[in-house]
């Protein structure tokens, strides 16, 4: 078996090449990423048994017939990530997540390639409800990141029902967890950077008692491994998370490791809204979550220890 991987220097993918030698029959591996040359220590004492390629190229314009071959299995993570920022940068993230993303399906579609494709659970959106795969009346992104990936969502499955292609849609809840890669730009990891900082963690107001779903690395990595063994590259999409948990729960836990202080905002950045994925779907078909929060806080928490002594 041969992997491609897009975006293999970010938060998942760099923790998936280091689990990568628990894939079964892999012969080769090649990383296709833009951000080698600010990423290098991703690279350090890497001990990966297969071969292993990084390419440092943009996807939009590099020719990817110079590295697909039939047969390959692609996990296509390179998007730029922070929803947050891209109201900002709509135009900027447009172009590179929809135009890499049209780019992969249609390499897929030339060399009969199955595909690992990343959404989110941002793609959701009405209130106090819990999301399911395949209510289409739930999905109601707030940020023009989440609005992207639905868009995206939409143009692979239309894709891959005309042209039988194989491909899998899994929308994450929001990872937290170590890795070479991490961002600091998603909640648990922000929050533990502000508390072992010592800074205050600017909450907005009314979200304290808002749940949403949320991912360890472990189990993202772990499904990742779960579909290709299974081979479920049916077209279908499927909620990835480990837990639902309130922000004032996932406060509690981090304060339980580092005193935290909090400091209650009003401007809201993002619409807040409150709401659970199921995980039922991908449940059904063997996949068993093992994550766990507080083991990962406490890691994160550890990076950061030898300071404010
Ligand atoms: N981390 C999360 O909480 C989360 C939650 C839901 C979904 N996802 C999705 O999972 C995937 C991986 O997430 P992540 O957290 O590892 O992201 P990340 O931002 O840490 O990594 C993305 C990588 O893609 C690369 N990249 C972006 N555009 C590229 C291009 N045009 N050509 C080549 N490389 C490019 C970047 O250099 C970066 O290394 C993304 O598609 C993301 O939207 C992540």
């Amino acid at each position: 078996m041969r992997l491609i991987i897009t975006g293999g220097l970010g938060h998942i993918g760099s923790g998936l090449l280091n689990k990568i030698n628990s894939f079964k029959n892999l012969k080769e591996i090649i990383v296709l990423d833009y951000a080698l040359r600010n990423k290098k220590n991703i690279l350090f004492n890497l001990k990966i048994k297969s071969r292993i390629r990084f390419i440092e190229q943009d996807i939009l314009t590099f020719d990817l017939n110079r590295i697909v071959k039939t047969g390959d299995i692609l996990i296509h993570f390179a998007a730029i990530t922070n929803a947050v920022e891209s109201f900002k940068i709509k135009k900027k993230l447009i172009r590179n997540n929809f135009s890499s993303t049209k780019k992969i399906v249609d390499i897929c579609k030339k060399k009969n390639i199955k595909c690992i494709f990343f959404s989110s659970t941002s793609v959701y959106g009405s209130s106090d409800k819990i999301m399911f795969e395949d209510d289409y009346n739930n999905l109601n992104p707030q940020s023009p990141y989440a609005e992207c990936k639905l868009k995206e969502e939409k143009y692979i499955s239309s894709k891959a029902k005309k042209n039988k292609m194989k491909f899998v849609i899994l929308r994450l809840g929001t990872i937290y967890g170590v890795s070479k890669g991490m961002r600091f730009h998603t909640a648990v990891n922000k929050f533990c950077y502000q508390a072992a900082f010592n800074k205050p963690l600017t909450i907005w107001k009314t979200a304290l008692n808002q749940k949403r779903p949320y991912l360890d690395l472990n189990d993202a990595i772990k499904c990742i491994k779960f579909i290709i063994s299974k081979n479920l590259f049916n077209n279908n999409t499927f909620n990835v998370i480990t837990n639902n948990i309130d922000l004032r729960s996932l406060l509690s836990i981090i304060n339980k490791y580092k005193k935290i202080k909090i400091k209650l905002v009003s401007n809201k950045i993002m619409n807040q809204l409150s709401y659970e994925a199921s995980n039922k779907k991908i449940l059904s078909h063997g996949f068993r979550s093992k994550g766990n929060l507080n083991l990962q806080i406490k890691k994160t928490l550890r990076l950061f220890q030898g300071l404010n002594k």
